[in-house]
């Protein structure tokens, strides 16, 4: 697996020291045989950080945050980022402002949790969470997650989220999804044999594609038994802000749960 791994290009930067907003370019999105690399559609900066949270975020970011060595595409062992040392690493694509991810980085002190996120209001929410409740636990990758995947080794990750990803719901905009045909070639590698990955959204067409999509690839196998276990969320996930808005306005959410399955892919 992961042989024929295209070669990647260095990312310009982490966004830690607050690049700026970027824009989507007409660039490879990892489809093309080309890996992914600075195709972001949605928001970097939001409004100003208030001058408490931007000092928090200048004082505990440079420490939280890593970069990737791009010249070692598939050599990242994510282990080696935590300080105390962790069992096993969880990854969050899209943590937006970190209830899930400080959710689980506090029921579960012995995995390194890594969230992956390119906007910095979100960021700077989730350094606060890290803070407030002096977690040990948590590494954050501010820029694309198609890169870091990239990056890390195969079977790197035990357990891979991705909640409400941006729906972009307009048929000519479905090519900026994140779960696209790219994106799960790359979660079969980093995930572990028996890994599992965690997605959901509110978006119906968006899950339709997700579904074909993953129950298509013999790496994964799809968790459900019976209805209650899409409609329902599990007790150990808690609810997000974008999940909480979208139930407000009559649009339930999907919980998909899918399995890497060893020897496939
Ligand atoms: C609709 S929000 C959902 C946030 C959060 N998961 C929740 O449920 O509240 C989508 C999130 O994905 C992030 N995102 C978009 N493209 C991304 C990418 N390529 N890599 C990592 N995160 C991305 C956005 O910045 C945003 O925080």
């Amino acid at each position: 697996m992961g042989a024929d791994r295209p070669r990647r290009r260095p990312a310009r930067g982490t966004g830690l020291s607050g690049s700026p907003t970027t824009t989507a370019s007409d660039r490879s999105d990892g489809t093309d045989g080309e890996p992914p690399r600075r195709l972001l559609y949605g928001r970097r900066r939001g409004k100003r950080l208030r001058a408490g949270r931007q000092a928090l975020v200048e004082r505990r970011l440079p420490e939280l945050g890593f970069e990737i060595d791009a010249t070692t595409p598939g050599g990242l062992d994510p282990r080696t980022l935590f300080s105390p040392a962790v069992d096993e690493v969880w990854l969050e694509i899209g943590f937006g402002n970190g209830e899930h991810l400080t959710h689980q980085a506090e029921a579960s002190p012995g995995i390194g949790l890594i969230g992956a996120d390119p906007y910095l209001a979100g960021v700077a929410r989730m350094v606060a969470h890290v803070e407030e409740r002096r977690l040990e636990n948590v590494r954050l990758y501010v820029d694309d997650a198609r890169l870091l995947l990239a990056a890390l080794a195969d079977a790197s990750i035990g357990r891979l989220f991705t909640l409400f990803p941006d729906p972009w719901p307009k048929a000519r905009h479905h090519k900026r999804r994140l779960v696209c045909e790219a994106t799960i070639l790359e979660a079969a590698r980093v995930l572990a044999p028996g890994g599992e990955w965690r997605l959901a959204t509110d978006d119906m067409d968006y899950c339709r594609a997700m579904l074909r999509q993953l129950t298509g690839q013999a790496a994964f196998g799809w968790l459900a038994e019976g209805a209650e276990d899409w409609r329902r969320r599990p007790a150990d996930w808690p609810e997000t802000r974008y999940e909480a808005k979208a139930a407000a306005a009559g649009r339930p959410a999907v919980y998909l749960r899918f399995r890497r399955l060893s020897g496939q892919g």
